[in-house]
């Protein structure tokens, strides 16, 4: 079989010949496309479980976020997106009982079967939300206010001509650095090499990080689907965090 071979452009933005709003809209059109769009346009398919909710189709379900994602609720607020069939939001919830978590999935199969797994888990602190993440977390988040960002084993998008596809952006990075709170950390894992030293170098980019390649890949979490496998296969795998620096306060 052919080795894949992982496309880097010599450009920092993926869309550079695009002016920055239709990057925005190109790249959010790719996997969820517009809420609005989607409201007026899209058809709601039946969405069954205790732990997902459909913010797209059902409004009330977007006030629910809204209201789960409170800053006043001192309990520490960790989102993951692409949470895929919830075996980390699982492991993690049983660990961290005490926090919110909220995860974010484009697929309503994923977030049927996660949902299942919750529930034969009993689990007690987690919403799922079939949505794309990065149209959902701006209208329910407030800046400043998330304390985790996990990105796990995001589809590396091999091609160049699907770089565009891929969930590390310029724009998703900045977005991560306004929603994560001062100290906050967003964390990204990944079995691609080149995609960690892709990634890591999109986070450098971004002077609000400060940014670390881990020694630990597990980053001392409880492994995610992908990451069990590679660990079974013996492949490698490799974390990269960004911590969100402080603000500076204007007098
Ligand atoms: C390769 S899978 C993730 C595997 C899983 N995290 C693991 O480590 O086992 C990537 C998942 O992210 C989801 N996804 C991609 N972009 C997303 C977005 N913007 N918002 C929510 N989910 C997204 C995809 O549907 C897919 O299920």
């Amino acid at each position: 079989m052919a080795m894949r071979k992982f496309q880097i452009l010599d450009t920092p933005n993926a869309l550079a010949t695009d002016p920055p709003d239709a990057q925005r809209q190109r790249a959010k059109a790719l996997i969820g496309g517009s809420i609005e769009k989607r409201r007026a346009h899209g058809t709601p398919s039946p969405l069954k479980g205790r732990y997902v909710v459909d913010p797209i189709f059902r409004v009330q379900d977007e006030d629910l976020l809204r209201a789960y994602c409170d800053p006043t609720d001192k309990r520490r607020l960790v989102v993951e997106i692409g949470f895929q069939l919830g075996r980390f939001v699982a492991g993690y919830c049983a660990l961290h009982p005490d926090e919110r978590f909220l995860g974010f999935e484009v697929r309503r199969k994923f977030c049927e079967e996660a949902d299942e797994w919750l529930q034969q888990h009993g689990v007690e602190n987690a919403v799922l939300a079939l949505v794309d993440a990065r149209e959902m977390l701006p209208r329910v988040l407030v800046p400043g206010t998330l304390d985790e960002l996990f990105v796990f084993f995001p589809d590396p998008w091999w091609k160049l001509r699907h770089v565009k596809k891929r969930l590390i952006s310029p724009e998703f990075v900045a977005d991560a650095a306004g929603w994560l709170r001062d100290g906050g950390r967003l964390l990204l894992k990944t079995d691609v090499s080149d995609y960690a030293d892709w990634a890591e170098e999109e986070f450098r980019r971004q002077p609000a990080f400060e940014v670390t390649r881990l020694q630990d890949p597990s980053a001392g979490l409880p492994p995610t689907l992908r990451e069990r496998r590679c660990g079974l296969r013996g492949e490698p795998t490799w974390a990269v965090q960004a911590i969100r620096r402080p603000r500076i306060e204007h007098p």
